[in-house]
C-alpha cells in the first residue's frame, strides 16, 4: 500500500542558507506534504553562523510555506528522519560532481533505514555553482552575492563582517 502522505526531511548545515537551497524548498513544498528543514547542530568545521542565528534565518525565509518547519538534529540523519515521521529525505543535486558523494550518503542511509527513501532535485539552473561555503568565500572577499542569498542572510553576513 502506497503511503498518500510524504514529510520530507531536507538536511543540511545551512552556514548560511542559500538561494540554491530556498528554491529546492520551494520545489520540495510543492511536490510533498510537509517538508522539514533539518538543521545539523555541530558540522564538523566551526560555523560562521550560529545554531540560533541559522534557525532564524530560515524561519524567516520560509515563513510564507505553511507545510515547511525548521528542526534541528545531531547524530545520524536517519534517526532524526525516524523522529519526526520522516519517510524521505530531500537532496539537491547541482552537478554530476555532486553526485558521487550524494549517491554514497543515500545508499548508506539506506543501509541503516531501509524504510527511507532519498530523493534528489535540481534546483533551478541559475543556482546551479551556488553553495553556502562559495558564498562565503566570495563575501569575505568583497565579492557581490546579492543575487545568491536572501537578503536577510546579505544583512546578516554584513553585520558580521565588515567587508574590505
Ligand atoms: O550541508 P551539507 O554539508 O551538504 O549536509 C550534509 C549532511 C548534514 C546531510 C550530512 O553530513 C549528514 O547527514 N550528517 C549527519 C550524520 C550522518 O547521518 N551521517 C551518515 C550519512 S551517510
Amino acid at each position: 500500500m502506497p503511503s498518500h502522505f510524504t514529510r520530507v526531511t531536507f538536511p543540511g548545515s545551512f552556514d548560511p542558507i542559500t538561494n540554491g537551497h530556498l528554491d529546492l524548498i520551494e520545489r520540495g513544498a510543492r511536490i510533498f506534504d510537509e517538508v522539514v528543514v533539518s538543521v545539523l547542530r555541530n558540522p564538523d568545521k566551526d560555523p560562521l553562523f550560529s545554531l540560533a542565528e541559522r534557525l532564524e534565518i530560515i524561519k524567516e525565509v520560509t515563513r510564507g510555506h505553511s507545510n515547511v518547519s525548521v528542526d534541528t538534529f545531531d547524530g545520524l540523519l536517519v534517526e532524526h528522519a525516524r523522529r519526526v515521521g520522516a519517510n524521505t529525505i530531500l537532496r539537491g543535486i547541482r552537478a554530476i560532481s555532486d553526485y558521487e558523494y550524494e549517491l554514497q550518503m543515500a545508499l548508506m542511509n539506506r543501509r541503516l533505514a531501509p524504510e527511507v527513501e532519498t530523493v534528489f532535485m535540481m534546483p533551478a539552473q541559475r543556482y546551479t555553482f551556488v553553495s553556502s561555503r562559495l558564498v562565503k568565500e566570495v563575501f569575505l572577499l568583497g565579492g557581490a552575492i546579492e543575487d545568491l542569498v536572501p537578503a536577510i542572510v546579505l544583512d546578516r553576513l554584513r553585520s558580521k563582517i565588515p567587508v574590505p
